[in-house]
């Protein structure tokens, strides 16, 4: 009966050979439709997208970058939530970014003449620039077997920088919150940046919010005028004084749309309640929305630690105990977080009709923990709270109260010696063993020899680090240049536990690559990938879906997804690493690394059209429609090459069919829709 979800224990679709061609291949006997691009008008009244540059209106349109996306089901007469509904749902997408080369600041595409890259930015540029990120919610229907979306949904909705969102949490009100926006420092405005995403037990989306910090400009002169910590914080998150934003939205005008984009005192008040000094503080939370109902509040929730988030990964759910919320920070050496809720899971919570006091529930009180991994294949999670008093006494910051805590979550996790990771993508959890998979995507500031502060040494849980004569490797010392999946047994399978046991699932790394130092996992050409990032277990099928955004593997194969069936954390054995050091000393390394994949449980599923990252993977509750995001196909461009297509790195998906353009088409993120030719589990 194909309506019933079957746990696939073996995989027998075609594998997928890696491919640089400007396609999006899936296995024979497979259909990957594109239903959802770049664009896309959300109301019955809003134009088709043209995709020449002269496009606006993009709060009524699909934003930028689709990134994490989840389903939540609708009932057959669209009224209300079913969590079962597979023929008729909403898809919540995040945007995260717009595509420009790295060295201009114009989101290219969406201007005719691919916009202005000099100072100030002109307003208009930047008014049509906003709105291409944040998060879109589309209704999709099932119509002869196959998704579409449906453009007249009243469920359709934006949710950009500029959208009124609520603080809460162990921030909320708290001085460092205060903006001339909101001067009691318990709203803000909008998200950004928006990442990786999670599906809470009641039916609301968190989507998490990363790189946000680039977006904001603070002077080189505002530290004296200021005088406080927040430099060390502004450091911390990435950015320094004077250093230019990404866009250059501050220089947009006077409206506070755009001022608030500067980050400098330029008030007189003494808490800020009169500038946007404190804006940076509002972003780098995972936020709450209820996909379903537009007129509940959108929160952010603070307590869960600021820092550069990417997915939401709940534990396997227990009456009466404990919920726990795993979460990484995507930058290199940062670390992996996990949230334990005060209150206790009551499963009629799952349904419950308010959604969003129900996150009040389990998202505002409980602990924040930070990961440590150790060398003898155990962990502990650290609390990172005011009253630990190696955060209270830290010489590095001065932590004010618990707010502070959570707003400077990386500081605090300096505090207490938390593991420096390979810059900590996705999470998922499996959905039988509950244990929690973490992507790490690479680090090129893992050395054998490191230097300065912000290099780290190869250890136990982040053991690879190339050198020169490492088999096919690049010059010089590039770090972990492909990644792994680590992954997490909590201390007989409490969510609450504070120890852990831990290995690698797998290592990325070309087939062809030395199998005692770098092809560590023994991938053959059917399974080898590079840089994992999104990750993601399917509840109908239990597979685990790997997706990659890689700058190593390129010149081979497009970025791609495998799917997995994963054994549990010990199931492999240890393995050392032999490494010599500059001064001529020996370095050994031991790992820990899963057992090693057979063609059952690894294979290639899907590569992506050119310069291209894989990224968002969701499905219907029955497991037969698989939709996953293709991200910025073709993103690196010029402005002055918007004129002359065949300056594109792709033209895709014009060139599949879907919408104006054709084969010499702008490129566009899209969402797919995957299904097996004549029904089924997708990976079955
Ligand atoms: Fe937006 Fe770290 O990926
Ligand atoms: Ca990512
Ligand atoms: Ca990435
Ligand atoms: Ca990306």
């Amino acid at each position: 009966d194909d309506d019933t979800p079957q746990m696939v224990t073996a995989l027998s679709f075609t594998p997928v050979a890696k491919s640089v061609a400007d396609v999006c291949s899936v296995p024979t006997g497979y259909t990957a439709t594109v239903i959802y691009a770049l664009g896309d008008p959300l109301t019955a009244s809003t134009t088709a997208y043209k995709n020449d540059g002269t496009d606006g209106d993009f709060d009524n349109r699909a934003g930028d970058h689709h990134d994490g996306m989840e389903y939540f089901g609708l009932s057959s007469d669209g009224t209300r939530r079913d969590p079962n509904g597979s023929d008729r749902g909403l898809l919540a997408m995040n945007h995260e970014a717009t595509s420009h080369a790295g060295n201009e600041r114009a989101s290219a595409f969406v201007h005719a003449n691919g916009g202005t890259n000099t100072l100030p930015r002109p307003a208009a540029e930047i008014d049509r620039e906003v709105p291409l990120h944040g998060v879109s919610i589309v209704e999709v229907r099932k119509t002869n077997g196959v998704f579409g979306t449906v453009q007249s949904s009243g469920y359709n909705r934006r949710i950009t920088p500029l959208t009124p969102v609520e603080l809460s949490g162990a921030a909320r009100g708290n001085a460092l919150m205060k903006t001339r926006f909101s001067t009691t420092g318990t709203s803000a405005r909008g998200t950004l940046n928006n990442c990786g995403t999670g599906i809470t037990p009641w039916g609301t989306l968190l989507t998490g919010e990363e790189n946000w910090a680039g977006y904001f400009f603070r002077s080189s002169t505002d530290n004296a005028a200021r005088g406080d910590k927040s430099v060390t914080s502004l450091n911390r998150y990435g950015r320094t004084q004077g250093s230019a934003s990404r866009h250059g939205w501050e220089t947009g005008g006077t409206d506070d749309k755009y001022v608030r984009w500067n980050i400098s005192k330029t008030g007189t008040s003494a808490d800020g309640s009169d500038d946007y000094r404190n804006e940076l503080n509002t972003f780098g939370y995972l936020v709450e929305i209820d996909p379903y109902d537009k007129t509940k509040a959108i929160k952010k929730r603070t307590s869960l630690g600021r820092f550069a988030h990417e997915s939401a990964a709940f534990s396997k759910l227990v009456e009466g105990k404990p919920l726990a919320v795993y979460m990484g920070d995507d930058s290199r050496g940062e670390y992996i977080y996990k949230w334990v809720s005060a209150a206790n899971w009551a499963a009629a919570d799952a349904n419950a009709s308010d959604r969003v006091a129900v996150g009040d529930k389990y998202l505002d009180s409980g602990k924040l923990y930070v990961a440590k991994f150790n060398a003898d294949g155990s962990g502990t999670w650290i609390e990172l709270s005011i009253d630990n008093a190696t955060i209270k006494n830290y010489t590095g910051y001065a932590f004010a109260d618990q707010a502070d805590v959570v707003v400077n979550a990386r500081l605090a996790a300096d505090a207490v010696g938390a593991t420096k990771m390979d810059r900590p993508e996705w999470c998922a959890t499996h959905p039988t063993t509950g244990e929690v998979y973490f992507t790490l995507t690479n680090n090129s500031n893992r050395k054998v020899d490191a230097s300065g502060s912000s290099q780290m040494v190869v250890d136990a849980a982040n053991p690879r680090a190339y050198t020169d004569s490492y088999a096919g490797g690049a010059a010089g010392s590039p770090g972990n240049l492909n990644g792994h999946i680590v992954r997490v047994a909590e201390t007989g399978g409490d969510a609450a536990a504070t120890g852990f046991k831990w290995d690698v699932y797998l290592f990325g790394a070309e087939s062809g690559a030395d199998a005692g130092k770098v092809n560590l996992s023994s991938l053959t050409a059917d399974q080898d990938f590079s840089s994992p990032d999104g990750l993601w277990f399917s509840k109908a099928s239990g597979l685990c879906w790997i997706q990659t955004d890689d700058g190593a593997y390129t010149d081979v194969t497009n970025c791609m997804m495998l799917a997995g069936i994963p054994g549990t954390v010990g199931d492999g054995a240890a393995k050392t690493l032999a490494y010599t050091k500059a001064d001529g000393s020996a370095l050994n390394v031991t790992t820990y690394v899963g057992k090693t994949p057979t063609p059952a449980t690894l294979r290639r599923f899907l590569v992506g059209p050119k310069d291209c990252e894989l990224t968002g993977c969701t499905e219907t509750p029955d497991g037969q429609t698989l939709f996953v995001n293709i991200q910025h196909p073709g993103e690196t461009i010029t402005s002055a090459n918007v004129a002359d297509p065949s300056k594109y790195l792709s033209h895709w998906p014009g060139n599949a069919g879907y919408g104006a353009g054709g084969t010499t088409a702008r490129p566009r993120s899209a969402t797919v829709a995957i299904t097996k030719n004549g029904g089924g589990v997708v990976g079955s």
